[in-house]
């Protein structure tokens, strides 16, 4: 009888604990190519990643939500370059994931 709770509060917490590494995970790589790959940090400014180019809006105040991060770096927007073939699909979606989430601070 104990045994089963605590095999399903085990599942409940392993669970948390692996979905959260996961997405830290995706923050930190979208990170990386937000500051080098990408080269995000040389036209925006955004405060996680201690930018302050104004070549583009301010990331901290447009807050965009990851579909429209999404649809600017898949497709360019005004001057701001086109990434598809030179980002993968996952980097797009990581590098927008991390713009997303630490533009709401
Ligand atoms: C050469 C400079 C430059 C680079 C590099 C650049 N951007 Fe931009 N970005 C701009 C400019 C300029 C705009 C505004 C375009 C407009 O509205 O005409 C913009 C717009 C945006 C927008 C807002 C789009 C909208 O819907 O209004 C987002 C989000 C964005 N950029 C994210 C990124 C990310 C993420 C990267 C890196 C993968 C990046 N940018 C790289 C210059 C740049």
């Amino acid at each position: 009888m104990y045994k089963k709770y605590i095999y399903l509060i085990f599942i409940l917490f392993s669970n948390m604990v692996f979905s959260q590494a996961k997405s830290d995970s995706v923050f930190e790589i979208g990170k990386e190519i937000f500051l080098n790959k990408g080269g995000c940090a040389s036209c925006h400014a955004l405060a996680d990643a201690g930018s302050n180019a104004a070549i583009g809006p301010n990331l901290n105040q447009i807050r965009p939500n990851i579909s429209r991060v999404m649809t600017a770096v898949t497709n360019g927007i005004g001057i701001m370059p086109a990434y598809e073939g030179q980002l993968s699909t996952e980097e797009i979606k990581a590098v927008s994931h991390y713009v997303s989430i630490s533009s709401e601070n």
